[in-house]
């Protein structure tokens, strides 16, 4: 088997609150392969955030190692883990984290900036990627003036505009009705059978289903 994109062994995170340590995550061992669609399961407090969070190169383990498309995390500063992580991953959230007062175009377009494409190019790649998602005809609305299954939308064209090996989404239908969640996760669907891997957090076990593969987390810990 190749490489793993996402390689996590023995993986930690212990938050140091001076009077108390919370283990929120304990020994977790985790590959995810190019081209899975693998679902993060648990309840509330399990430990999933935290784990997105390690992942998505926002957050390091305390223990264990982390490996991400062949680099193990530890070996970067800072700024380098910055530039992995804007290189290798979209991210998606529950709440969609647009910036306010900014069109779609220019929210879709953001990413880019940080990897020195030109203007004229970030907003031709951020309406393409606005067109692909139907949402041609609202590049100029902002976010107050969508939807919340456009506005996340929106955000997915923002998390594939830099087309990143990984797309990472924590809770990406919890704000939205049934009929528009079933719209990202149909969406969701689509871009993995094209190719793209997804890793999906969620509680909903009906939202899991559409992913390829489960993983359930229970107290910080992994579980078959
Ligand atoms: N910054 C922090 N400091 C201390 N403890 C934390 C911190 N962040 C999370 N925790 C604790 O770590 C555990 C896991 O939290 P986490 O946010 O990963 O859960 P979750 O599975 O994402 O929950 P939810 O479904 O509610 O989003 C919880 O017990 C939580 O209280
Ligand atoms: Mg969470």
């Amino acid at each position: 088997m190749s490489t793993p994109l996402i390689e996590l062994q023995n993986v930690s995170r212990i938050y140091d609150l001076g009077h108390i340590q919370v283990a929120a995550l304990q020994g977790v061992d985790l590959d995810v392969q190019e081209g899975e669609f693998l679902a993060i399961v648990g309840p509330s407090g399990s430990g999933k955030s935290t784990l997105m969070n390690i992942v998505g190169c926002l957050d390091r383990p305390t223990a264990g190692t982390y490996t991400l498309n062949g680099t193990p995390v530890a070996e970067l500063d800072d700024d380098g883990l910055a530039r992995l992580r804007s290189r290798t991953i979209g991210f998606v959230f529950q709440n969609y984290n647009l910036l306010p007062r900014t069109s779609a175009l220019e929210n879709v377009a953001t990413p880019l900036l940080y990897q020195g494409v030109s203007r004229k190019d970030r907003l031709a790649r951020a309406g393409a990627a606005l067109e692909r998602l139907g949402l041609g005809d609202r590049v100029n609305h902002v976010p107050t003036e969508l939807s919340g299954g456009q506005q996340q939308r929106v955000a997915i064209a923002r998390a594939l505009v830099t087309e990143p090996a990984l797309l990472l989404a924590d809770e990406p239908t919890g704000n939205l009705d049934s009929s528009s969640g079933a719209d990202v996760i149909t969406l969701l669907h689509e871009l993995n059978a094209a190719g793209r891997t997804i890793v999906m957090i969620t509680h909903d076990v009906d939202v899991a289903r559409v992913a390829s593969r489960q993983v359930h987390v229970r107290d910080g810990r992994l579980i078959a």
